[in-house]
């Protein structure tokens, strides 16, 4: 067999591909970024066709660099950016309508209306997630209104919709020549239109968005040795390589950080944060601002449920004081800048920028920074950024706590806040809980790779993955409980403070 398993992980704001070998190390990568397209307020968009340039473009230099070939992959997984919304048309592989991006928050017309007249609680119900902006069911809704032709061709069966993994499959697997249409349970159980019981598209919840189904694609398990099809000879491989895994990139991560019993769990710092929470084969359904979504589903094994509580603005905050308030040059500074003072000088930042995501679900929200003194400078703002971080994912494990009677001995971390040593110290401080970071930090496309490699036997099973997981560095708890309390009391405080004002 090959000796190596291949992951396209396609993010917010990069695609990258990346390599690795039967323990798990990462022995090569290329990543590139893409354009972040923003009409206007509110509005965030990609270029598909930039992206799938991209794609082609990092396999083909990674597989390069190495000098390795299609027979040295075993298989190729696959992740994305979930929620991200492309239609196209089938017949010629043009989009009609740029990706309409998770945090784009164009719809909330869309969205309240769900709630005003209890097709909201059908949604909560049978997908498990609150109506918002964030889901792809409101996305697809827009562009079937908004975009000359598309509901004519969409009932034609011409106009196809998919979040970036479908594009990227239907593309790599021939395109316009035969591309199969096909995604898999985790990023079909963000779109607000799958039933989690069923693991199908739902005819109801197409009825309150005026999606027809056929505009949809095949729902497959997210390890499937056969049901994803061939990155076809002419793609970016440079020979056929058997597609075998799919994941939403948060889902991926789970999968990577081995959270694989109930009770696991693992949070993800990137431009949002992303806590899962394994929960087993039983749905539990959350009364405190979780989404309830599919863990993964290996094979013809019985799906695994996860508790996610997600959280839109926590690395873009640490981009935002270093584009908009420019106190800072690059993002490692914000460590520096804060490390500069031994606390936040009273000062709270929520970055409510797109309204707040769990566990409140408030698009009337709007970000603030209070407490402010005339002794507070650019360091306090640098350090309430790194604690809004941490405080907004101490809401989301108060949140799970309540929902699951789940308390976390260790919180397992990765993505690129990660690096911010400070941050995570913080972290530890500000959840009373260590947090523990492993040796591979690319997580993502790590569990499309564990995904991709279990379905060809690359991977016998998930024990002999478990294995390779090892920790790189852990941060415990600094500070007291009574600092731990009154700081969270505030951070309260200041998350009131920023609730009802859109109007
Ligand atoms: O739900 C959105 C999430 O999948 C985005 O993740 O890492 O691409 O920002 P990321």
């Amino acid at each position: 067999m090959a000796d190596f398993v291949g992951a396209i992980d396609q993010g917010t704001t990069s695609t990258r591909f990346m390599i690795f070998d039967h323990g798990g190390n990462e022995v090569g990568r290329h990543q590139l970024e893409h354009e972040q397209i923003l009409p206007q307020a509110g509005w965030v968009e990609h270029n598909p066709i930039e992206i799938w340039e991209r794609t082609v473009a990092v396999a083909r230099t990674a597989m390069g660099k190495l000098n390795l070939g299609a027979t040295d992959l075993a298989a190729l997984g696959i992740t994305n950016q979930r929620e991200t919304t492309v239609v196209w048309d089938r017949r010629t592989g043009r989009p009609y309508y740029n990706a309409i991006v998770w945090q784009d928050t164009r719809t909330d017309r869309i969205a309240s209306a769900l709630d005003r007249d209890g097709r909201g609680d059908v949604i909560r119900q049978k997908a498990g997630l609150p109506p918002a902006t964030y889901f792809s069911g409101g996305k697809i809704q827009w562009i079937l209104e908004n975009v000359d032709g598309v509901r004519e061709a969409a009932e034609r069966g011409d106009a196809i919709f998919g979040n970036t993994d479908s594009w990227l499959l239907w593309n790599l697997t021939g395109g316009v020549d035969g591309g199969k249409h096909v995604t898999d349970v985790t990023n079909a159980s963000r779109t607000m239109l799958m039933n989690l019981e069923t693991l199908q598209w739902d005819d109801e919840l197409l009825s309150f968005f005026g999606i027809p189904r056929a505009m949809l694609p095949e729902i497959r398990p997210s390890s499937d040795a056969s049901g994803y099809g061939v990155c076809r000879v002419a793609g970016p491989l440079g020979g056929e390589v058997p597609i075998t895994g799919d994941l939403g990139d948060q889902q991926a991560a789970t999968v990577g950080q081995v959270c694989f019993s109930v009770g696991e769990a693992k949070n993800t710092y990137g431009t949002g944060n992303f806590m899962l929470l394994n929960t087993g084969t039983e749905l539990v359904r959350s009364s405190n601002g979780l989404l309830t979504t599919v863990a993964y589903q290996l094979g013809d094994a019985a799906p695994v449920y996860a508790l996610e509580g997600s959280i839109a603005v926590t690395g873009s905050a640490v981009q935002w004081l270093r584009d908009q308030l420019r106190i800072i040059g690059n993002a490692a500074e914000s460590e520096s800048l804060a490390a500069q003072v031994e606390d936040s000088g009273g000062v709270y930042f929520v970055p409510a920028f797109s309204g707040l995501f769990a566990p409140y679900w408030r698009s009337d929200a709007r970000g603030a920074i209070v407490g402010l003194s005339r002794y507070n400078t650019n360091a306090h703002i640098a350090r309430a950024t790194l604690e809004s971080i941490c405080y907004q994912s101490r809401d989301v494990v108060e949140a799970m706590r309540e929902d699951s009677g789940v308390t976390l001995d260790v919180l397992k971390v990765d993505g690129g806040v990660t690096a911010n040593n400070l941050c995570m110290q913080l972290q530890a401080d500000v959840l009373g809980v260590p947090v523990s970071r492993p040796v591979v930090a690319e997580t993502t496309a790590l569990g499309a790779a564990y995904a991709a490699g279990l379905a060809v036997g690359f991977w016998k099973d998930t024990n002999e993955l478990r294995a390779n997981w090892n920790e790189s560095q852990r941060w415990t708890p600094n500070w007291d409980a009574d600092r731990r309390e009154a700081g969270y009391g505030r951070w309260k405080k200041a998350v009131e403070r920023t609730l009802g004002w859109v109007d």
